[in-house]
């Protein structure tokens, strides 16, 4: 097995040496050796990927769609997402310029990271959030300033976004948005939206919207910033979630032209371009799956109304799980509030694995996520197992 001798540890990149690696995984992978654990840990969808989806995949190999597509993607797939963008939310992007798919959401968070900030910019992001926005800021040495939201209902206002300003003044440059979130399940209603549209417009922010839950919001509309303050968002999105695709790694973005063109570059650097048969997958989903995601909120929703009901009745605040498929799970004052701790008990005595809301930055201590996005039998069985747990 080869070893890197210890004298050239310095070859490696002192940032990211600086890093943790992804707390999620890591937390997930340390307690899935338990026997037995039912686990409400990832946000993977149990569901499969929709037949039809599924046929235009296997169509696309047998028709040898095997070549490298444009660096922004097919100007099918970009021409689908344009007209998915202006039904849904009102907003108009020219499918040449201005929207680039990308591999995941997770790709168009770095590469917009990486073309547009600069060493000592900061960023305010709003915690508890995906714990990817911290690396994915600090790596280009610009500076994630965390807003802890808890105090707030898990939202950042407008208030809150003056008060940062005045902090920082002209340092910072952008601010990231993820609704419906993860791992709050919190979403903004049009009226919060509007009020921070204000501030990020007055300020002339850059806003990185995180939308990639959009399609499971239960119980209000669904609002873009992007409909609000064009010129200055970045919009992202992705079929993980809304057509259970997780593992195609299919996701886009859309954005002025100007910002694109530089995005476009670190997106080709990186990728070259997202992958053939998954890009005729999406381009089925969003022309004739338009219906999947409704199916899947249904079942979510449902799931989320049983593990919500059943955990407030064992003495779990929880925030108002407005989307996304996660509660998100304030642990009852006996128990302290080291959440790791919490965690590792709940795997090791009840069999079931959730991750420490610490893992989503300051505002997550002292709770737990459950991802619901979980087959019926397991949430039946987590419930019962926590409620035994709880008993005890
Ligand atoms: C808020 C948020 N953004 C982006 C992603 C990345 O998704 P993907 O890269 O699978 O599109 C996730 C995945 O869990 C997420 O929760």
């Amino acid at each position: 097995m080869p070893t890197l001798p210890n004298s050239m540890w310095s070859i490696v990149n002192d940032r990211v040496n600086s890093l943790p690696p992804a707390q999620i995984r890591a937390f997930d992978d340390e307690i899935s050796a338990i026997p037995g654990l039912v686990k409400l840990t990832l946000g993977e969808p149990d569901f499969n990927v929709p037949d039809h989806v599924k046929r235009a995949a296997e169509k696309s190999i047998e028709d040898n769609d095997s070549h490298y597509s444009a660096s922004r993607g097919t100007i099918e797939l970009r021409q689908a997402i344009s007209a998915y963008l202006q039904r849904t939310r009102g907003v108009s992007y020219d499918p040449e310029k201005e929207i680039i798919v990308t591999v995941g959401g997770t790709e168009a968070i770095t590469a917009t990271t990486f073309a547009l900030l600069n060493p000592g910019d900061k960023v305010i992001v709003p915690t508890p959030i995906f714990s990817l926005y911290f690396p994915s800021v600090s790596l280009t040495g610009a500076e994630p300033v965390t807003v802890n939201t808890a105090a707030q209902g898990f939202l950042l206002t407008a208030d809150r976004l003056e008060e940062e300003l005045a902090k920082y003044g002209d340092q910072v440059k952008a601010v990231v948005l993820n609704y419906p979130n993860n791992p709050t399940g919190r979403t903004y209603s049009r009226a919060e939206l509007t009020a921070l549209a204000k501030v990020i417009k007055d300020h002339q922010l850059l806003a990185i919207v995180d939308e990639i839950y959009s399609e499971l919001v239960y119980d209000q509309p669904f609002t873009s910033l992007a409909s609000l303050v064009p010129d200055q968002t970045v919009l992202i999105n992705g079929f993980s979630k809304s057509h259970a695709m997780t593992g195609y790694r299919l996701g886009y973005l859309a954005a002025p032209a100007e910002v694109v063109d530089q995005v476009s570059k670190m997106h080709s650097f990186m990728v070259t371009c997202a992958n053939d048969t998954a890009q005729a997958a999406a381009l089925e989903a969003l022309t004739n799956g338009q219906d999947d995601p409704v199916e899947f909120r249904q079942h979510y929703q449902q799931r989320r109304d049983r593990l919500a009901s059943a955990m407030r009745k064992m003495g779990f605040e929880i925030a108002v799980p407005d989307g996304a498929f996660y509660l998100f799970a304030k642990i009852p004052a006996k128990y302290g509030d080291d959440d790791f701790k919490f965690a590792r008990e709940l795997a090791r005595k009840a069999k079931v694995g959730v991750i420490p809301g610490s893992a989503f930055g300051p505002g997550g201590e002292g709770h737990i996520r459950l991802s619901y996005a979980a087959a019926d039998q397991n949430i039946d069985l987590a419930i019962d197992r926590l409620a035994d747990f709880m008993k005890n």
